[in-house]
């Protein structure tokens, strides 16, 4: 290890699925946790969101991270002391887990030297998440997809989006937890719907670097998962046709909320009120933020 060495390193938040790419596309956001780790007694420091939540023990999912690199160079994880600064809200569909994970790896490979690659990083990252939709974008940035193959893992791309997008992003106060989340949803699909999907995932990554963003409207549909999930969320279709009427290019569930999230390029105070209004009639409050997509994934700082 890089003995008495100090890392900080920055990840951004994610919005994973984006409607149609469920489980394999998602896109960065400039909204970003920052994790310091430095050599000393073992405690967690964590400041902002989730701090009152989280672990502060190894079950902390900045140091599976970090365990990840070290067992993976097969060395012994050193005693070391975290400060997390945590700016992505927490438990909301954000991004957060992905988040805690990526930091650990990313501070873990500066502090070993190990010198993986990004890719490597992200195929740890996936095994750990067991979908790439947030890890990709919060290494890559930008709107990223993340496929498994059977023979070869893990394998990325970024889709290069055309022009400047906000997200109009509404975050209630309520928590749905992922695992439960998940659970409602059905293992067999139609062939239908399987088509429906592939369609609009296509549509989707073709409108976003072709600039032809009226186009997002059709290629955010989804039916793999969002209906599902509305069964126990039922303001979510009525929040989503708010952002359409308020005029954004597009809204969909963010990973499995309860955050909702609208693409627009204009009108986002707009967007975003008529988002929490319809929530409102729902009996749900929460925050509305204006958060544009990021280009860039996780940093280490100088
Ligand atoms: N693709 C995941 C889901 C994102 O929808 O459950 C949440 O981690």
């Amino acid at each position: 290890m890089n003995e008495n060495k100090k890392i900080s390193v920055t990840v951004p938040a994610t919005s994973a699925n984006m409607g149609s790419g469920f489980d394999s596309i998602g896109v960065a956001l400039d909204l970003w946790n920052e994790l310091t780790v430095s050599s000393g007694n073992f405690a967690f420091e964590i400041s902002g969101e989730g701090e009152h939540e989280l672990p502060v023990d190894e079950s902390n999912l900045v140091y599976i991270g970090i365990k990840s690199v070290y067992d993976l160079i097969q060395q012994p994880v050193p005693t070391l002391n975290f400060s997390c600064n945590n700016k992505i809200p927490f438990s909301r569909g954000m991004g957060s887990s992905s988040a805690a994970i990526v930091s650990g790896l990313l501070a873990a490979n500066y502090l070993s030297e190990s010198k993986l690659s990004n890719e490597k990083i992200f195929e740890l990252a996936a095994n750990i998440e067991g979908h790439a939709d947030n890890v990709a974008p919060a290494i890559f940035g930008g709107c990223s997809i993340g496929i498994k193959d059977e023979k070869n893992g893990w394998v990325i791309d970024k889709v290069k989006i055309k022009s400047k997008l906000n997200a109009v992003i509404f975050i209630p106060e309520m928590i749905l937890n992922t695992d439960e989340s998940r659970m409602s949803l059905p293992s067999k699909i139609s062939r239908t719907d399987a088509v429906h999907n592939i369609g609009r995932a296509a549509l989707l990554v073709n409108a976003l670097s072709s600039g032809k963003y009226d186009l997002l409207k059709f290629a955010t549909q989804d039916k793999l998962h969002q209906k599902q999930r509305s069964k126990t969320y039922k303001a979510m279709p009525y929040i989503i046709e708010a952002a359409l009427r308020g005029g954004a290019y597009c809204s969909f569930l963010s990973g499995s909320g309860s955050s909702i999230i609208a693409l627009s390029d204009k009108r986002e105070y707009t967007i975003g009120y008529e988002m929490s209004e319809t929530a409102r009639t729902f009996g749900i409050n929460g925050k509305t933020m204006v958060i544009p997509i990021s280009d860039s994934g996780a940093k280490v700082k100088d």
